[in-house]
């Protein structure tokens, strides 16, 4: 069985961050299963596709062409849709919300879940999401669900937008953050909810080392 740590929770708590990292130290794959919902929503709006097509949806998701490049170690993987470098548009907030949108949609996830299933290779997986420890790796070994009160992670995801080269401003990306989360843990299907064998890590207080400190403790035991 290869193993896979999963990284759960809400936006902007830092779980992309502590993926990289975690994945680097292990020298495991990483899939940032987010990025797949995001590059999904792209490719929808590319082809205006909306919510109501779920047929369009389908047969779009299924040949979904995407690809993750590392093009230096300590940056966050460049994303290609069809051969096109998509990662500055993937991570603006915008193409976020309507990801989140789409992620409503059961029949759909389906289908971007068998994508991420096949990320799980040899000599082992860090996948950070939503669901990962509940629904798409119910039988992972190490399942970590973060959490942030959420001032400190609409600070923490303007950060990353003006790092990944994007703007915005506090109160309206606090706002677009509580907005996204609610959609996402209310949601019918595979709703935002840590496994019940996840270990939760309230990060709010917390610095990158200290979060990563805790990760590595439950694969190193
Ligand atoms: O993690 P990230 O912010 O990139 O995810 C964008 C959106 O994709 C989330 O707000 C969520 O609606 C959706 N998503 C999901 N399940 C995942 C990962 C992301 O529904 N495993």
């Amino acid at each position: 069985m290869i193993p896979v740590l999963t990284l759960d929770g809400p936006s902007g708590v830092g779980k992309g961050t502590v993926a990289s990292i975690v994945a680097q130290k292990l020298n495991w794959h990483q899939l940032d299963s987010g990025a797949i919902y995001r590059a999904f929503a792209i490719a929808a709006m590319d082809c205006s596709i909306g919510m109501d097509n779920l047929d369009g949806l389908l047969e779009l998701a299924s040949k979904l062409d995407l690809e993750f490049k590392s093009n230096s170690e300590h940056a966050p993987l460049s994303v290609y849709l069809d051969g096109v470098d998509i990662t500055t548009k993937l991570r603006t907030e915008k193409t976020a919300t309507i990801a989140s949108k789409y992620a409503q949609l059961a029949p759909l996830r389906k289908v971007l879940i068998i994508k991420q299933k096949q990320f799980q290779k040899p000599p082992g997986l860090v996948a950070d999401g939503r669901d990962m420890g509940t629904v798409v790796f119910p039988d992972a070994p190490f399942k970590v669900f973060l959490t942030a009160d959420s001032e400190e992670r609409a600070r923490r995801r303007l950060k990353q937008l003006q790092v990944d080269g994007n703007t915005g401003n506090i109160s309206h990306t606090l706002a677009k953050v509580r907005k996204r989360d609610e959609r996402d843990k209310n949601r019918a299907h595979s709703p935002l909810k840590p496994a019940k064998d996840a270990l939760i890590i309230d990060t709010t207080n917390l610095t990158i080392d200290e979060v990563i400190s805790k990760v590595m403790a439950i694969i190193e035991v």
